[in-house]
């Protein structure tokens, strides 16, 4: 079911500081800044040669993001992206097998325009898994 990692999220108090920390102490390329008010994040994407590393830091009132960091006020891993081929076909089989998708089970339009859901973190060893249709 899965293919290549699409991408790793890490969330950070400071999104300037951490592109710049990227940028000058990893030696990375890192993306301009972006805010994406309707997914509640501003982010840079840290381009590597076989994957990205996503930066995101809170953007408004209500992000989704917000609680993460207030229980990591260092910043953290905030999920794993994994590719699939088919995401309704990756979903039935996840949930017959008694999986929990996070939200309504709906795939939704993520940062990349593709179709994405969430798994739920308790099923998968603590972390939150993100599937996204390539
Ligand atoms: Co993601």
């Amino acid at each position: 079911m899965l293919g290549r990692v699409n991408h790793i999220a890490l969330v950070v108090p400071n999104l300037a500081e951490a592109a710049a920390k990227y940028r000058s102490v990893l030696g990375a390329a890192v993306t301009a800044p972006d805010a994406l008010p309707e997914h509640g994040v501003s982010v840079v994407f840290v381009t590597l040669e076989n994957t990205k590393v996503e930066l995101l830091e809170p953007l408004g009132s209500d992000s989704p993001i917000a609680a993460f960091l207030a229980k990591n006020p260092a910043g953290g891993m905030h999920h794993i992206c994994y590719e699939v081929e088919d995401i309704i076909a990756a979903r039935d089989s996840l949930v017959a097998a008694g999986g929990r998708v996070l939200g309504d089970g709906q795939p939704k339009i993520g940062a990349h325009g593709k179709p994405v859901l969430f798994l739920h973190p308790k099923d998968f060893f603590g972390t939150l898994i993100e599937l996204e249709q390539v």
